[in-house]
């Protein structure tokens, strides 16, 4: 069955479809670094249980020809509210990785976050798609590498600068360490044996990894002299890529208002609301929780964005209510790559656009951009 087929109703109805079919294709050390979260994956769980909590508050009998969709991001404009999150390791999802889900941004019309953890060059991810293109940045490879990497981006006409805050250390994500994926991405083979038959039980991604080289390089992470970093388990990565507040422009991580407030008198122009999809530390509250203190907190001086278990259009269109500008879809669409490469993440956006389309329609709202609290009932508690 082609790719596209394979996505197409009645395989692929929701978001959910997805998942089994990444399941199905990829070894379970991808697949669970992937779908997993951190220690116990309540914040995981919670990132989508708690949409559930926000009921609707439609105005029946109003009609409109045409539902307004779209929306501005940082002067962007982006055909419907979501953008694809940045998502490590894409490549070992799908050869097309970083490119295919770029491409397929910019044929829906939004736009693409590239993870510093990505084995496709930043030109090629820029080139393959006409909407924006935000480059996601961890220091990895030491300051100088850092700084390469922002000059980098700069030539190659990257939209903006996404500053993730909240890895000063890896989450402790158990099914990793369980899945051997430290050893898996090492040098070692000896080490490699006891994990290998998950590997080899996936045969048909085994020969698309291997025809593509292998384990790739962090194609976007040079270090002076050395040359593109090898690709390292995400532990390693990330203990060393810890920041600390200094000027950025998007800031990615913020859960507690006072962060937000700082990130305003930082500079920054827009922060996302995020737990890092129950990755980091377990516990914090779910984003969609985060999102009103963080609106409150920054007082319509910039963009708030949010991600964390957006799987439906009726989520995106919660996060609006509640005063995001727009979401970012990490799972929702990496699953979609996994399972069919770009035809699979033009399909996921597919899904999210005309749900957002229909939900808004239901609700009796002209556009995206007229939705308030008025159309959402919330739990006592929440504000
Ligand atoms: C497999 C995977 C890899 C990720 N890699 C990164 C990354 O390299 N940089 C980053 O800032 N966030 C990363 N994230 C977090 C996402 O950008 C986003 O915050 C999260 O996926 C949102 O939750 P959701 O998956 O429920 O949509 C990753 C998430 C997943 C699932």
């Amino acid at each position: 069955m082609s790719s596209n087929r394979r996505v197409q109703p009645p395989h692929v109805v929701s978001i959910a479809d997805f998942r089994p079919l990444a399941r199905k294709r990829l070894p379970k050390a991808v697949f669970d670094y992937l779908d997993g979260g951190a220690d116990g994956e309540m914040t995981l769980r919670e990132n989508c249980r708690a949409f559930d909590d926000i009921m609707f508050r439609p105005r029946c009998a109003v009609a409109f020809s045409e539902c307004g969709l779209k929306t501005n991001v940082l002067g962007y404009e982006l055909s419907f509210p979501a953008m694809l999150a940045p998502v490590g390791y894409s490549r070992l999802m799908h050869p097309g990785g970083e490119v295919s889900a770029a491409a397929a941004a910019g044929k829906a019309g939004t736009g693409y976050i590239l993870s510093t953890i990505s084995g496709h060059p930043m030109e090629k991810v820029r080139a393959a798609s006409t909407g924006p293109v935000f480059y996601q940045l961890y220091l990895m490879g030491g300051r100088t590498a850092a700084e390469a990497a922002i000059e980098r981006a700069k030539a190659v006409g990257m939209s903006g600068l996404v500053v993730t805050i909240d890895t000063p250390v890896a989450g402790l994500r158990e099914r990793d360490f369980r899945n051997g994926i430290k050893e898996l991405m090492g040098t070692n083979p000896f080490a490699m044996v006891p994990f290998l038959p998950d590997v080899l039980s996936r045969p048909g991604w085994l020969v698309r990894f291997l025809k593509d080289g292998g384990v790739p390089k962090l194609a976007n992470v040079v270090v002076p002299g050395k040359g593109a970093m090898e690709m390292m388990d995400v532990a390693a990565a990330l203990a060393a890529s810890a920041v600390k507040w200094e000027g950025a422009i998007v800031v990615k991580g913020v859960l507690p208002g006072e962060d937000a407030r700082r990130a305003v008198d930082e500079g920054a122009a827009a922060v996302s609301v995020s737990n890092h999809g129950g990755r980091q530390l377990d516990g914090v509250r779910p984003s969609i929780r985060a999102l009103p203190e963080v609106v409150a907190a920054v007082k319509d001086q910039i963009e708030v964005w949010m991600d964390g278990g957006v799987r439906r259009g009726s989520d995106i269109v919660k996060a609006l209510c509640l005063g995001a500008r727009a979401v970012l879809c990490g799972r929702a669409y990496a699953y979609a790559l996994s399972a069919a490469g770009e035809a699979g993440v033009s399909r996921a956006l597919q899904i999210l656009r005309t749900d957002v389309d229909r939900t808004v329609r239901l609700l009796g709202c002209a556009s995206v951009s007229a939705l308030d609290r008025s159309y959402v009932e919330l739990p006592a508690g929440w504000e």
